[in-house]
């Protein structure tokens, strides 16, 4: 019970395995849950050698911040208008709406805890 009402406020913890693969600099996709029964999809990028997750869910008109090589100001960007957000905080840093959405993460022994 305890647990139940623990997890409403820090979130349901997913594992995401072979996290030391993801290089400085750069983010990957990875899908929490089963697609068919609606996943979440949360980009994981690596900066200064700390893992950040931010929701691949666009907020400007719900495209996909797509992985790879981050953009300076460690940005990743939207795939439909070019849009850039700060994996380490969600912050627009070129065009204008809202922040995405980013999601407590911890890494330990080339893996991490993913609360969404
Ligand atoms: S939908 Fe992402 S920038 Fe427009």
């Amino acid at each position: 019970m305890f647990n139940k009402l623990l997890s409403l406020f820090r979130g349901i913890p997913v594992t995401i395995h072979d996290t030391t693969k993801i290089e400085e600099g750069s983010a990957r996709t990875a899908t929490l849950g089963d697609l068919a029964a609606g996943a979440t999809q949360v980009l994981i990028a690596r900066v200064d050698g700390k893992l950040h997750a931010i929701d691949t869910i666009c907020p400007h008109q719900n495209g996909r911040i797509e992985g790879g090589k981050l953009k300076p100001g460690n940005a990743a960007v939207c795939a439909v208008h070019g849009y850039w957000f700060d994996v380490t905080d969600g912050s627009v840093k070129r065009g204008t709406c809202r922040k995405a959405k980013v999601y407590r993460i911890e890494e330990k022994d080339g893996q991490a805890t993913v609360w969404l």
